[in-house]
């Protein structure tokens, strides 16, 4: 590793007159360097409207983001959450909470009721900024301060245009050192409430160093990561690492639609693209005639993060986009890309970034093993916050466990064979089964409820929910409807069950914890005795 693209001296690139901030690692340096005039985010509406944001206004309006924290009593270390449309107040937001020496706590807007209430409690919210919409769509959340974006504050509410407009553009920003906590994601495992991930400020300088590893991410570069940040690959990815590159940022607020993001690329003239597996089999699904239809050729590098990305999808994306897609490979808890696909190998997640320690740990005899990186790495989170037993928990003899099974082929390079927990991946995102299961157990018909990763061809795998009725009552597709619509309700689209289905009983294990495994293995039509041949078996 060269000096130049060493952590140390990102690091004292990254850092300004009041220590190493996140915040100001991703705006006003690029103001402090004369580059304030360039163009930071390009933000397209849903309609197609657009609006530049330069690195000069995204400093100003995130100092008086700041500021208005300040006015409202909003303390350093405190918690802010964000649970916003993408939109430039998200952005706003962000890089504020973090000058503010706040934790910035981003939320996804398609989470129902219950887990945004349990995140805003574990996380101790103290504000949270969303729009008048959703601030009523969610019901009563349980926060000292909400920040309105887009007018309309409803009463007991403050509105976010007022307050930044009363706010003071010339407040410094706080000090903050490497160690201080920056950013709070909740994940989930296989067993109880979400995690609350806490990362600190020095992630950002493993977040530039992996930007330009591993996304060819350069400072100029129009970059779009179609991830939301409500999820932490659309906060590190979508907007603070390509910002501290010095990029200019695509945001879309509009959902998935093929024709519409291949016209964004050729409108953007995009570079740098970082998107999903799941989102890359909705393009291959639409055909290869759309693509044709438009200039590609602003695209030079294709990134892939979040689930396994099918061989096929690569081919596919050199043969159609003229770029394949090269995997990448991370988890909340690493805050940042680990391991890389450099040479777009089909079928390969690739090796580790510079820097970077893996293994595969205690390999069984086809070579299967967790993967392993050995601490400490800048952007490592912090630990679970109020939970030091599941912190300690991944670490074991001088490793950090991810909770992935790996094998590493002859040529050296690591390949993705499973969790080795419970844990759901749909669309890329990382559902906790206990979480769903928490909800359908609310439910005064439900006895027992078992949440299982369904495989999907697009979706990678959809969250299926298998229930147990209590005595005397009887299962109907009236039911079945019912539960879904409950579970919809209390958890969101992101998170609730697509399909149900009830069994006489749900099979546990001694302890009397359900085997979700078994119910995996009777999904897919596999050996019940032999649970190891499951894609994710081995525990
Ligand atoms: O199982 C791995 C899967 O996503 C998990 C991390 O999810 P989350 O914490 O939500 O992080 C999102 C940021 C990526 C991992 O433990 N995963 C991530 N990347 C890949 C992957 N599975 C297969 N291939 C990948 N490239």
């Amino acid at each position: 590793m060269s000096d130049s693209s060493s952590w140390a001296a990102i690091r004292a690139e990254l850092s300004g007159p009041a220590g190493l901030n996140m915040g100001w690692a991703a705006a006003d340096r690029h103001v402090a360097l004369g580059h304030g005039e360039a163009p930071a985010l390009r933000w397209v509406g849903r309609d197609g409207a657009e609006r530049t944001l330069t690195y000069a206004d995204l400093a100003e309006h995130s100092s008086r983001f700041a500021d208005a924290l300040r006015r409202l009593g909003v303390r350093r270390g405190e918690t802010v959450f964000t649970l916003l449309p993408r939109v430039p107040d998200l952005v706003v937001a962000l890089l504020g909470t973090l000058k503010a020496g706040c934790v910035a706590a981003p939320l996804y807007a398609a989470f129902g009721p219950e887990p945004l209430r349990l995140r805003l409690a574990l996380g101790r919210a103290r504000a949270v900024v969303t729009t008048a919409a959703l601030w009523r769509r969610k019901g009563p959340l349980d926060v000292p301060h909400a920040l309105i974006a887009g007018g309309d504050a409803p009463e007991g509410t403050h509105d976010l245009a007022a307050l930044l407009g009363a706010a003071d553009p010339q407040v410094p920003v706080a000090p903050t050192g490497p160690d201080d906590p920056a950013l709070l994601h909740f994940t989930s495992g296989t067993t109880g409430a979400p995690k609350g991930a806490l990362t600190a400020h020095d992630a950002v300088v493993a977040q530039v160093a992996s930007a330009r590893a591993a996304l060819d991410l350069r400072p100029g570069d129009v970059y779009w990561c179609t991830a939301d940040p409500g999820w932490v690959t659309g906060t590190v990815y979508g907007v603070l690492a390509p910002l501290a590159c010095g990029a200019t940022v695509v945001l879309d607020e509009g959902d998935f639609d093929t024709a519409r993001w291949y016209g964004l690329i050729e409108r953007q003239r995009v570079a740098v693209w970082y998107s999903t597996p799941t989102a890359i089999r909705l393009l291959m699904r639409a055909g290869d005639d759309l693509p044709r239809r438009f200039d590609l050729t602003s695209l030079r590098h294709l990134a892939s993060v979040g689930e396994p990305l099918n061989p096929e999808a690569v081919l596919w994306s050199r043969r159609t986009l003229g770029r394949p897609f090269h995997d990448t490979w991370w988890q909340t808890e690493t805050g940042s890309i680990m391991l890389a696909n450099r040479d777009a190998t089909p079928g390969v997640l690739g090796a580790p970034l510079p820097g970077i320690g893996a293994e595969v740990w205690r390999p069984d005899a086809e070579g299967v093993g967790e993967l392993v990186l050995r601490p400490p790495w800048p952007s490592l989170f912090r630990g679970y916050l109020d939970d030091p037993a599941r912190t300690a928990a991944c670490f074991a003899e001088g490793w950090y466990r991810t909770g992935d099974l790996v094998r590493r082929g002859a040529d050296g390079l690591f390949r993705f064979v499973g969790r080795a927990d419970d844990v759901i991946k749909a669309s890329g995102h990382r559902i906790g089964p206990f979480e769903v299961e928490s909800v359908l157990l609310e439910h005064p018909a439900v006895a027992e409820a078992g949440v299982i990763g369904k495989p999907d061809p697009v979706a990678g795998e959809i969250v299926k929910a298998f229930v147990a009725l209590k005595p005397g009552v009887a299962w109907s597709d009236a039911l079945a409807a019912e539960l879904l619509g409950h579970a919809r309700r209390r958890l969101g689209p992101a998170l609730a069950p697509k399909e149900i289905a009830v069994a006489p009983s749900l099979p546990h294990t001694r302890s009397g914890k359900i085997l979700r495994r078994l119910l995996k293995a009777r999904e897919l039509g596999l050996p019940e005795g032999d649970l190891s041949t499951l894609e994710d078996g081995a525990g």
